[in-house]
């Protein structure tokens, strides 16, 4: 189906799907009130169809942002109709904005390949993308999680695509796993607990450690966050997705240092999102149940280099103990506004994952630790 008709259909028969009081769409509204709707979007609306600036539900799953001058860049997965959704048969996309409410279409940042020979062959899994500009080279460089085409989810390498410009087009470089034959970094302050030997190899998480150290570690659920001083890390849960992984990225974001933290060993850490708020660290995660729910945690740390401490979960009241459907994927500084960030997560679907919802939601500080409500419909003046 085109995906105009598609949209068409979709919002007059989504709502009756989901029985969900919040949907945006009107029942028996034309697609021209559909994207009347869509382009004056004052607040959002977590879990309901999100129209871009098209009345097209946006299409950018696991997805990241960049702020860029004034506009802010969506990046993610471009998902299809059905279970077929889950692989990439097309690539990532991507949207502006200037108010985040509203989203313009600007199309497939990085297109999957017809190329058989190609690492990002149509119908591999690419997922996760994160976008980062690097002011040296002036690249805007897209890291992601790749699976190689018809190997499940064996392969878990870390993908690099480049651009000269934010929507792309961007060009793939490379896939590989990260940090072949390196020891993680031990700072004074982590204590032992992240380190590992792999004469004796004491635990599970150690022993794949252990057997990936001379190729390189696994690297699946992925983000990439720039410090204050300009250095990026690549965040991703590795060794069978027991134990994450923050990784420190080259000066042009191209490659890895070779320096790198094992934090939370063996708890199957999944989808990382980190931020910064009064030089302190946090980072949001869930646990590891597939395309399930389950409860977020959050960790903090002075130093990107650890010791991560984990706090628990940021999420409170009703279906908070599964992350009110979804799970992490980024938190978005919002520009201008002191201390506001918005915790963004995925409510899959995948059965049909053209149809995965955002769950965008405020993070509000108590006593300087995150908590995240529910909210059917809220704007950007919770920050105020
Ligand atoms: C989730 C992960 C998603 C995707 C999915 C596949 O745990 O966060 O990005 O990989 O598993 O089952």
């Amino acid at each position: 189906m085109n995906s105009r008709i598609y949209t068409a259909l979709f919002a007059v028969s989504i709502l009756v799907v989901s029985g969900s009081k919040a949907q945006q769409l009107p029942l028996n509204g034309t697609n021209q009130e559909a994207e009347n709707m869509a382009t004056s979007l004052k607040s959002f609306a977590p879990g309901t169809i999100w129209p871009d600036n098209n009345g097209v539900h946006i299409n950018a799953h696991g997805g990241g942002i960049l702020l860029h001058g004034k506009k802010y860049y969506w990046y993610g997965e471009h998902k299809i109709e059905g279970d077929a959704g889950n692989k990439a048969e097309v690539g990532v996309h991507c949207y502006s904005s200037s108010d985040l409410y509203n989203w313009k279409d600007e199309g497939i940042a990085l297109r999957v390949s017809d190329d058989t020979a190609s690492d990002i062959r149509k119908g591999c899994i690419l997922e996760r993308p994160k976008v980062v500009y690097n002011p040296h080279t002036k690249k805007y460089v897209m890291w992601f999680h790749l699976e190689l085409f018809g190997k499940g989810y064996k392969a878990a390498r870390t993908g690099l695509a480049v651009a000269d410009k934010p929507a792309g087009p961007f060009t793939f470089v490379k896939s590989y796993r990260p940090n072949a034959g390196m020891i993680p970094f031990s700072p004074d302050v982590s204590g032992k607990n992240e380190q590992v030997n792999c004469r004796i190899p004491t635990n599970k998480s150690d022993s794949f450690f252990c057997r990936d150290l001379p190729g390189g570690q696994m690297a699946r659920d992925m983000t990439v966050f720039v410090d204050d001083d300009g250095k990026a890390y690549h965040v991703f849960a590795s060794e069978e997705n027991h134990t994450l992984h923050i990784a420190e990225l080259t000066n042009d974001f191209m490659g890895h240092t070779g320096k790198f933290i094992r934090v939370y060993i063996g708890h199957q850490t999944e989808a990382p999102a980190v931020f910064k708020k009064d030089g302190k660290y946090f980072m949001i995660g869930s646990g590891c149940t597939g395309w399930k729910p389950n409860a977020a945690r959050w960790f903090s740390s002075n130093s990107i280099w650890g010791p991560w401490t984990y706090e628990g979960n940021p999420c409170l009241g009703p279906d908070a103990g599964l992350t009110y459907g979804g799970q992490s994927t980024y938190v978005l500084p919002v520009a201008g506004k002191k201390d506001a960030f918005i915790f963004m997560a995925d409510k899959w679907v995948p059965n049909n994952a053209i149809d995965g919802r955002y769950l965008w939601l405020p993070i509000i500080f108590k006593n300087n630790k995150p908590e995240i409500n529910w909210q059917d419909k809220w704007d950007l003046s919770v920050f105020n």
